[in-house]
Order: C-alpha cells, then sequence, then structure tokens
C-alpha cells in the first residue's frame, strides 16, 4: 500500500465542506483524494431546489481531477455532518470506478478498503471494450 496522508486528506475534505451548498438537507459533504501525479482534489455537495438535481461532494471532485489534466484517482476519503468519515453513495461509487478503478484506496469508518470491497463486480470500460 502506497504511503498516504490520510490525515491531510481528510483536513482537506473538512475545509472544503464547509463551502457545500446544502441549505435543502442541511447535510455538508466535503470529499478529497489524491491522484497518481500527486495532485490532491476535492469538492463538496451542491444542492438544488430540483432535489435531484443535487451535485454530490464526488461529482465535484471527478470534475476538478479531469478539468486539471485527468489522471487516476488512488486515494479517497469523504466527510460529512460534523466531519465524520462517511462512504461514498451507490452513484459516486460508479463514479469513484470510472477514474480509479478496484485499486482505489477509500477510507471509511471501519478503515481503508479498496473500492472493489465497496463495489464488487463493477461495471466498467473495460465492459465496453
Ligand atoms: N451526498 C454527497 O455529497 N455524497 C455522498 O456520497 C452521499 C450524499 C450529499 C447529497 C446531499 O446534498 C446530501 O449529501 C444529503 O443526501
Amino acid at each position: 500500500m502506497p504511503e498516504i496522508d490520510w490525515e491531510g486528506l481528510r483536513a482537506t475534505a473538512r475545509s472544503v465542506m464547509a463551502r457545500a451548498y446544502a441549505p435543502y438537507s442541511n447535510y455538508r459533504v466535503g470529499a478529497a483524494a489524491l491522484a497518481d501525479d500527486g495532485r490532491v482534489v476535492s469538492g463538496c455537495n451542491v444542492e438544488n431546489a430540483g432535489y435531484g438535481v443535487t451535485l454530490c461532494a464526488e461529482c465535484g471532485l471527478i470534475s476538478e481531477l479531469v478539468a486539471g489534466g485527468g489522471g487516476r484517482l488512488v486515494a479517497f476519503t469523504c466527510v460529512g455532518g460534523e466531519g465524520d468519515l462517511i462512504t461514498p453513495c451507490g452513484r459516486c461509487r460508479q463514479l469513484l470506478f470510472e477514474h480509479g478503478g478496484n485499486e482505489l484506496l477509500v477510507e471509511t469508518p471501519l478503515g481503508v478498503v479498496t473500492l472493489e470491497e465497496m463495489l464488487p463486480q463493477a461495471f466498467g470500460p473495460a465492459d465496453l471494450a
């Protein structure tokens, strides 16, 4: 397992969480990840009056990854509410799989696991090849 500064990633996630736009749920989320070139990308949730249009924190993180030149995600963490660790929702696991694959390390309340453990037998780019 590569040396990951999980504390630093959590601090980034908590910092971006403070900027969340969550007037409907009042539940702020912040996510941060390390890319394979050393960049740290992050995102917060952005809600909408059309509730279903809400953007999860992971959406912003993936946008920053791609807009910043792409690359692969290596390690991911996510915090919500009072800044406690949370696990990504199902849709966001799929988003993370596209850019991190089975090996992506995910920090959870139960410890660090691989994305494969959180999203077994994922459908992904290889299925379309
Ligand atoms: N949320 C995220 O940002 N990421 C997740 O993985 C779980 C849920 C947000 C969406 C919504 O703004 C709020 O948390 C409550 O569901």
